[in-house]
């Protein structure tokens, strides 16, 4: 698919239409990934209360190649399905895109029962398995850069190098025959094959929470993703995308470039007391009454953070409301601050309802705190409040609503 050539569509479309996983196999490519329904925390931070998918693929052609591992308490169940897909053949290859241990966990024990297996993957990755297996375990391997060719007889894999998509190790591959680019993590999702959210939401908060820093590469990426003519995205996590996939290219260049995806204000509260909460509350009452229906808020010391990090970055708008405490920020919204820096939250408009009884320091430490994000325009209207809300602290919170409104 050229990209820009074909896909126009509309977000009601997509919402329609089903994901497909495990039992998806297309012309001799086979998927043999695992669904995760033990999981609690994906990166022992990442909140998936539906789950996740490890994703693995095999090629039957003149070779056969593995593509890929899954996480370490499923490889028995792994090897299986991949010894079902070969019957009586043997895997040639076993391709590693990517070294993170949810997906090259069971390398070791693949090599122990594929002996005369040849891994393939990029110099930095093979360091990598030295550092977590030993020095000495691959017998036979093949290592590839940006460019070279895999042949597997009608289906050839030619790899692009993604260094920090999401580890600098990362290869991708394009498998020209069937136009299909395996992408490692790039394109994932959180969530198992069952998973009702919405792809848009999942995704969003899985790319900005692992990959969110790596935005330039992600552009990079994006640019050699741009030469090719795909007819599907095969990740390392979540569904085989083999439609509209302007869509998700078109999602991936915004969140590549830091662009907002809509217009709205995302606020995000931390509150000792309450006091503060009711600020953060009668200011998305007020926009509701100014019309304004894409204001999402949350409560940071209860809230998943993760997904009211990615919706500042989803909105073009921000407005942070804290108590102060020990001469900072509540540390709630320190922590989701940090988040947003770290992952190079910019070009949004921000707003600030301070709370301190009797020296407050939300405002001094928020401009600090982003003073290296780009292009922040701070609101005019500014909420500093005393304790408690006053009557002219609930002027000031109307004013900033018809501001962001
Ligand atoms: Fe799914 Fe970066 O591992």
């Amino acid at each position: 698919m050229p990209l820009s050539s074909k896909n126009k569509r509309v977000l009601c479309k997509r919402s329609m239409k089903k994901d497909k996983f495990a039992t998806m196999s297309f012309d001799n490519i086979y998927y043999v990934g695992v669904d995760d329904k033990r999981i609690d925390l994906f990166e022992g931070q990442y909140k998936v209360p539906e789950g996740m998918t490890y994703n693995s693929y095999v090629i039957i052609d003149e070779k056969c190649a593995v593509l890929d591992g899954v996480d370490a308490d499923f490889t028995e169940e792994w090897l299986k399905k991949v010894g079902d897909v070969l019957k009586d053949r043997s895997p040639d290859y076993l391709v590693v895109h990517h070294m993170e241990p949810d997906h090259s966990a069971g390398i070791k024990e693949f090599t122990l029962r594929y002996p005369d297996a040849t891994i393939v993957s990029s110099s930095k990755a093979f360091m990598m398995m030295n550092n977590f297996f030993g020095s000495d375990f691959v017998k036979k391997h093949l290592v590839v850069t940006e460019g070279d060719v895999l042949n597997l007889g009608a289906h050839r894999l030619t790899f692009i190098n993604a260094p920090m998509i999401h580890w600098p190790e990362v290869i991708m591959s394009y498998e020209e025959k069937t136009k299909t680019l395996f992408t490692a993590d790039a394109f994932g999702r959180f969530g198992a094959s069952d998973a009702k959210s919405p792809w848009k939401d999942e995704a969003r908060r899985y790319y900005i929470g692992i990959v969110g820093k790596y935005g330039k590469m992600v552009s990079n990426l994006l640019k050699k993703a741009a030469a090719l003519d795909i007819s599907r995205i095969c990740p390392l996590h979540g569904p085989i995308l083999d439609s509209d996939l302007d869509f998700y290219l078109d999602l991936y260049q915004k969140w590549a470039t830091y662009t907002p995806e809509e217009r709205g204000v995302t606020i995000a509260y931390a509150s000792v007391y309450g006091n503060t909460a009711k600020a953060a509350k009668l200011l998305k009452e007020k926009l509701s009454e100014l019309g304004c229906q894409a204001v999402k808020i949350y409560d940071l010391s209860r809230c998943d953070k993760a997904e009211a990090i990615a919706s500042a970055f989803m909105t073009d708008s921000l407005v942070v409301a804290s108590s102060t405490y020990n001469g900072d920020v509540f540390p709630p919204m320190h922590e989701f601050l940090r988040g947003l820096t770290e992952r190079g939250f910019k070009g949004r408009k921000v707003g600030i309802i301070e709370n301190g009884s009797w020296a407050p320091a939300v405002k001094k430490t928020v401009l600090e705190m982003l003073k290296d994000s780009e292009q922040i325009r701070y609101c005019e209207n500014e909420v500093k409040i005393l304790s408690a809300m006053s009557d002219q602290n609930r002027e000031e919170i109307e004013a900033l609503a018809r501001e962001l409104s």
